[in-house]
């Protein structure tokens, strides 16, 4: 057997055996992963529980829960944006003496009703209703 091809089976077992263990690794890290996404995923649920208690007690004298199909804050994060609805839930009464045009715009479409949205909840509470508002 010539020394050479001795030389190239070795190379290629050396090949194999690092495609085996990086392939393993990267295994490892997919799992990890999924691991971490399931577990962001049940913290997430917990706080959407918490959420829809609050929501229940807060807000549903108002606004329909989730389970009714006229259930009208469907969508309202992605379009006012997460940060917007925390503020607007707080702050409406300061956004409406800053005299900020979204708050008033929001007012205007719904007619100017005597409500305001001033609740002092903190930043726990205010996760646990964005996430029930999912
Ligand atoms: C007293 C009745 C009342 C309560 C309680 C109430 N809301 Fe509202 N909400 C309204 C009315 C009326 C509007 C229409 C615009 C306005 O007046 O602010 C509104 C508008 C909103 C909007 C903007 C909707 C849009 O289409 O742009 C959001 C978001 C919202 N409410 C969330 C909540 C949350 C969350 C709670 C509970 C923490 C809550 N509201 C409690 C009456 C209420």
């Amino acid at each position: 057997m010539s020394k050479s091809f001795t030389h190239t089976k070795l190379v290629i077992i050396f090949l194999c055996l690092h495609c085996l263990l990086s392939c393993k690794q990267s295994k490892n890290k997919e799992v990890e992963i999924q691991e971490i996404k399931i577990r962001i995923d049940s913290l997430n649920k917990s706080y959407s529980t918490k959420g829809e208690k609050i929501f229940l007690d807060s807000c549903s004298s108002c606004h329909r829960t989730k389970r009714k199909t006229d259930y009208l804050l469907r969508g309202i994060l992605q379009s006012l944006g997460e940060p917007y609805v925390k503020l607007y839930i707080t702050k409406q009464d300061s956004l409406i003496q800053s005299k900020n045009k979204l708050t008033l715009a929001i007012k205007e479409e719904y007619g100017n009703m005597g409500n305001s949205h001033n609740f002092k909840f903190d930043d726990e509470q205010l996760k646990s209703i964005t996430e029930y508002l999912k």
